[in-house]
């Protein structure tokens, strides 16, 4: 099967351009700032060592920054971490696809590479800056987003804990309703992430789910009948669900909902939740932010939110939720390539009933972050990743849109030329195992 080509910042007044000329740098601006503010922070807790660590990591970022904005090649990974290796062989192989005397670089390479490469760089500036290699320099933006959505928050716990009071007694259809909603809350969740806002304040103000009726029309594939016709056959027996998460704050408290509503509806047995070992993509989950938001809702002054806390902490503890952490989700693969290069993951996946790949840089993933034509089937931009039955739940927040009817993308081109981008339209968007 003939595949397009990757999206990359080569296209000038692409999104992919745009970003990597001023999103990106934006974002490595926000990390200098706020690694600056923490100086006295880590000068308590570390001494002169801390003030040193700082400035070495702040040294490392301003060369960084310079590197991609002069379009520079992109260069090995120095520290010495599990993946170092993997990363400067996918670097080795990027050479082996140019030409002769052409280097990797910014502006050429294909994006899902150059953007995954700068949080891995960003990594590497902390990790070869002790003592303050474990600081997580997005945890105070994704910390205040949380609480940024406390309304919203606090509204949808509520929900959750009034909906399960009577959740024994209910019918089909209402159950049936109450997944799609939760759902679709799953998905507007995405929303909130704090890299399309390059850093910048993007919580979610007020209660999602008073507006979800009329959020409806911009979800472009809606493919909940597949999901719920394969959660409602065999209800009641032995299911796992796996979560592959995305952004913390508003997003994974609506991850942890949905994952609640599977468990008390029956739909599964058990829910493993995949996170990210490292800072990523600003706002990504992970071990930490989890702990943390838990942390946050068993102390809150609000019932529902405490016992929200409660029951999600009691679900990891007795091993109803899998916490999964794995080196791949922050490599720069598409994958299609997983079976090749992760195969222990690809097996561990194989062992589930459905999969549900929560955002945006998913998306790009699952597709291979390729210029597809818009009405290309899901399935087949999915090319060789068929573990099982998988479902993307995704705002729309970079140039890669498949399984539209023909005419559908065109139509929605001409009349918002950003569509695309902006965060406003979603797709719940299923492909069967094949
Ligand atoms: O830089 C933009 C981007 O890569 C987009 O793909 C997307 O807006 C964002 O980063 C990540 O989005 P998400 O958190 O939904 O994966
Ligand atoms: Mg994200």
């Amino acid at each position: 099967m003939d595949v397009p080509c990757f999206l990359s910042a080569r296209f000038e007044g692409s999104f992919a351009y745009l970003t990597v000329k001023d999103r990106l740098p934006q974002i490595l601006t926000k990390v200098i700032d706020t690694v600056h503010r923490e100086k006295h922070k880590f000068l308590e807790e570390y001494g002169e060592d801390g003030i040193e660590a700082e400035k070495k990591a702040l040294a490392h970022f301003s060369k960084l920054r310079n590197e991609m904005q002069t379009d520079k090649p992109l260069i090995v990974i120095t520290d010495d971490l599990p993946d170092t290796h993997i990363w400067n062989e996918y670097l080795k192989y990027q050479q082996s696809l140019l030409g002769d005397g052409e280097l990797p670089s910014w502006f050429q390479s294909p994006w899902l590479y150059v953007e995954c490469y700068l949080y891995r760089r960003i990594h590497e500036g902390m990790a070869l800056s002790p003592p303050i290699s474990g600081y997580d320099v997005f945890k105070e933006a994704k910390n205040d987003s949380f609480f940024q959505s406390q309304n919203a928050i606090l509204a949808l716990c509520t929900h959750l804990q009034e909906l399960k009071k009577g959740i024994a007694d209910i019918s089909e259809t209402a159950q049936r309703e109450a997944f799609s909603k939760l759902l679709q809350v799953s998905l507007w969740g995405n929303k909130c992430d704090l890299s399309i806002s390059g850093g910048q304040d993007n919580a979610q103000k007020f209660s999602i789910l008073n507006s979800l009726e009329s959020l409806k029309s911009n979800i472009l594939v809606d493919d909940t009948e597949f999901v719920w016709l394969l959660l409602s056959q065999k209800k009641g027996s032995s299911r796992r669900i796996d979560i592959v998460l995305d952004n913390a704050g508003f997003e994974l408290v609506t991850d942890f909902v949905l994952a609640d509503l599977l468990l008390s509806l029956q739909l599964a047995t058990e829910v493993h939740l995949h996170a990210k070992c490292i800072p990523w993509y600003v706002s990504d989950t992970t071990k930490q932010d989890i702990d943390w938001t838990i942390k946050q809702l068993l102390g809150s002054n609000n019932r529902w939110m405490s016992k929200c806390g409660e029951t999600w902490k009691e679900n990891l503890q007795k091993g109803y939720w899998v916490y999964h952490e794995n080196l791949f989700w922050t490599l720069p693969h598409e994958f299609c390539s997983m079976a090749r290069t992760s195969p222990d993951l690809y097996a561990e996946l194989q062992k589930c009933d459905l999969i549900l790949f929560k955002g945006d840089l998913n998306y790009r993933k699952l597709t291979g972050d390729r210029k597809w034509d818009f009405t290309v089937p899901f399935s087949q931009a999915l090319t060789t990743f068929h573990p099982a039955p998988l479902c993307s739940l995704r705002t729309l927040k970079s140039d890669v849109q498949v399984g539209l009817k023909p005419g559908g993308g065109e139509l929605l081109t001409a009349a918002e030329a950003d569509w695309m981008i902006s965060g406003k339209y979603g797709v719940i968007q299923f492909s069967p195992l094949i």
